[in-house]
């Protein structure tokens, strides 16, 4: 069984069969896409993680604000992963089954908040949102005019990336601007 293939118990049709039909039909490299969203499924659990126990031990001010936004984002990017598995098994692949591979598969790999100020999870964070908008414009271009469900998906997952950046810089900008008023107090 090919590490992309995921077939029936009984030896029967593979599951996924048609949804890859479809696609190798548009002329993709079904197995490539299946790479592709299989590295991005593995940074989105990455980051699900990230957030989960950065919003646990985040110290400092804002950090009830950065605690309740890291919490949802933690929860949409489990929502990500979701959403990567069902293609995956759709186009007849198997999501990466080992949490060992999941950052040696990754692009963006995993920021450990062994310093969790409200600054230093902000940067990382950012960061990991930022390669995360770069990960999924490539997927788009792969798929452009030949996979428009695979095209829709990731035009979700991208534009609530966009919208995670944009939330932790506007974070930032109420801490520097809170710092800024203590200073001159
Ligand atoms: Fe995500
Ligand atoms: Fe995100």
């Amino acid at each position: 069984m090919s590490h992309n293939t995921l077939y029936t118990q009984q030896g029967g049709t593979p599951i996924g069969m048609k949804g890859r039909e479809i696609v190798e039909k548009a002329g993709l490299d079904v197995d490539k896409l299946i790479t592709m969203l299989n590295k991005a499924y593995c940074d989105e659990w990455l980051a699900y993680y990230q957030y989960w126990i950065g919003a646990r031990l985040a110290v400092g001010i804002p950090r009830d604000h950065l605690e309740r936004e890291m919490k949802e984002h933690a929860g949409q990017e489990l929502d990500h992963a979701d959403m990567l598995a069902t293609r995956i098994i759709e186009l007849g692949g198997t999501p990466e089954i080992d949490p060992g591979n999941w950052k040696k598969l990754s692009s963006c790999g995993y920021l450990p908040p062994d310093n969790p100020t409200v600054n230093e999870l902000l940067e990382q964070n950012i960061q990991s949102e930022r390669c995360a908008i770069s990960v999924y414009i490539k997927i788009l271009d792969y798929v452009r005019g030949k996979d428009m469900i695979t095209g829709h998906i990731i035009r979700h997952i991208m534009q609530q990336e966009v919208q995670h950046e944009q939330e932790l810089e506007d974070i930032r900008n109420d801490a520097e601007t809170l710092c800024h008023c203590s200073d001159s107090k």
